[in-house]
Formats: structure tokens, sequence, C-alpha cells
């Protein structure tokens, strides 16, 4: 039974992973290194609430209730020790997700679900992190959380069927369908998109069309619901970066990151999440 979740890492994806938790009727709490990212974090499901608010889908006392589900915490061992069911969402770096493991399996109750929302890496190899690979698993959620209906579940070897199933009823009470694929680099959903997103800024690099053009075209053209930079600003540009690096590492030349990709993010232009990306949002109101 999960009954209380503990979210690691507030950023893009940890802050929209608590929200829906919240909504879920889960007892959530958030926890991350940096105090701003917390802050940060808190002040935008704030502002997801008032928006679930002014649609009719809450009313202000609803939303007061499932806000008090939520906490938010800086250390680690307080924010998991009764948590029965953990999301990791610190980026997708190998030494920081080795260290996060290294710790939840120090400080998580026996009994806890530690999952990861690795968009491309081996839960095989994060269960190697901890002493109980049995209650690893990945569990894929999408960009933005509360918005897109999936939930792509990758089972590592040594993972158990009791831990597939209780990540299985997580994401079917949070109100996500899943699909369960195996242990693969970039399992099916970022391995396709990411190729995706990097040919683009390689056609941009090489001035094939405006990233204007680029995106009108796959939209319009191919029927995609987004155009492959307006995806990537709001992925994050590092994100994808990070994920690019280790597709290239395990899968090969065609996953090298276009050198336009690293110049935008090495100049901080990572997207939606710092006002500047591809496009520039700054000054613009972010949609929800
Ligand atoms: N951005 C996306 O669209 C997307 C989609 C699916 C999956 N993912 C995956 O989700 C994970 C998180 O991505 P993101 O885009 O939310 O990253 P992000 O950079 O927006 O946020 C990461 C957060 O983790 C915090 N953090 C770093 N080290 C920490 C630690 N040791 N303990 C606690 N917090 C720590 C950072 O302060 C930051 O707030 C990555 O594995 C990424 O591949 C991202």
């Amino acid at each position: 039974m999960t009954e209380q979740i503990t979210v690691v890492g507030a950023g893009v994806m940890g802050r929209g992973i608590a929200y829906v938790a919240a909504l879920a009727g889960f007892k959530v709490h958030v926890v991350d290194v940096q105090h701003r990212a917390l802050q940060s974090a808190a002040k935008e499901i704030a502002s997801l609430f008032q928006k679930a608010i002014a649609r009719g889908q809450l009313t202000p006392d609803e939303a007061y209730v499932v806000q008090d589900r939520l906490s938010y915490f800086t250390d680690l061992e307080k924010a998991v020790n009764q948590a029965d069911f953990v999301i990791e969402a610190v980026p997708e770096k190998a030494e920081v997700k080795r260290a996060v493991f290294a710790a939840l399996d120090r400080h998580a109750p026996e009994h806890c679900v530690l999952a990861t929302n690795t968009s491309t890496m081996s839960p095989t190899e994060i269960g190697s992190y901890t002493q109980r690979p049995e209650a690893v698993i990945a569990m894929h959620f999408f960009n933005p959380v509360h918005k897109m209906p999936l939930v792509e579940i990758v089972r590592g070897l040594a993972t158990a069927d009791a831990t597939v199933a209780r990540t299985e009823a997580v994401a079917r009470k949070m109100g996500k369908e899943t699909v369960t694929v195996n242990d693969f680099p970039g399992f099916v959903t970022s391995r396709l998109s990411a190729l995706i997103g990097n040919e683009a800024f390689y056609m941009l690099q090489e001035g094939v069309a405006s990233a204007e053009a680029i995106d009108k075209a796959v939209k319009l053209g191919l029927h995609f619901p987004m155009g492959p930079f307006e995806l990537a600003d709001l992925v994050g540009l590092d994100t994808r970066l990070n994920n690019l690096r280790y597709l290239h590492e395990k899968l090969g030349e065609k996953y090298r990151p276009a050198p336009l990709l690293e110049q935008y993010v090495n100049a901080g232009r990572l997207g939606r999440k710092t006002g500047r990306g591809v496009y520039d949002y700054r000054g613009k109101e972010q949609e929800d």
C-alpha cells in the first residue's frame, strides 16, 4: 500500500510529479539540495492550483486540502524515512543518481519502492547503486506531467514483480496510462525523441531552415503536436544534452550531440526554465 511518496529533485519534472501525486491523494514530500528550487517549485505548484480553480476543476477548498498534502525538505533523510514510494528526478548524470540512490538505500524504509524518472539510464545499473535492486524501477513521466497521459515503466534485471505491480498501481492512481518496456538505453520514447530533436539542431546549424520553419514543418507536415525546438525548450536543453551524451556513449555515433545544442547549453540558454533556449520567453507569460 502506497500512502506517502517522496519526490527527490524539485526541478522541471519533480514539481510536476509532486503536483499530480498530491492531486491523486498521496501525502507528498519534495526534497531538493537547493532551497531556491523548492521555493520555485512551491510557487509553480500554487499557480497550477490557481489555474485548476479558474477552470472549475477544483474548488478553492479542495485545492487547499490537496496543497496541504505537500511538504518541502532540504534533508533527504527526513524526507524519505517514512516513505512508501520514492520517485527520483535529479539531473540525468550517473554520478548524481549514484549518490542519491546510495543515500536512499541508507534512509528509506525496507518496504519502499525506489523509482527513477530517468529518461535514458538503465534501472538495472541504478539498482546496482543499492543493496536492494529488487525495489528499483524506472518510472518515466513526460513533461508537462499533469497533461501527459503516459508513464513508461522499465523493469531492471533484478526488479521484483511486486515492485512492478506497485509502480503500475501508483501510476494508475495518478490517472496515467502505462507501457512496460525492456531495459535498453533510452527505452522507446527518449530514444526516438532524442534522435529527432538532435537532427533538428543539426538542420538549424546547417542553415536548412529557421527554427520556426522547422517547427512548423514538423507540426503541420508530420502531424506532431509540438515542434522539436518547442519541445527541447520545454524539456530543457541541458537535460536533452545529458540524454544525448548517455545515448551516444551507449548506442553510438548517430546520437552524437549537435555542436549547436552544446553551444546553447554553454551559453546558459537552457529553455523555458531560464527564459531563453532556442526561443526567447523573457517577459512572456509561461503557459501551464
Ligand atoms: N525535463 C524533461 O522534460 C524530462 C522528461 C522526462 C524525464 N526527465 C528526467 O527527469 C530527471 C530530472 O530532470 P529535470 O528536467 O526535472 O531536471 P532539472 O534540472 O529541472 O531538476 C533537477 C533538480 O534536482 C535537484 N538536485 C540535484 N542534485 C540533487 C540531490 N542530490 N538531491 C536532491 N535534489 C537534487 C536540482 O537542484 C534540481 O532542482 C532527469 O533524469 C531527466 O532525464 C526529464
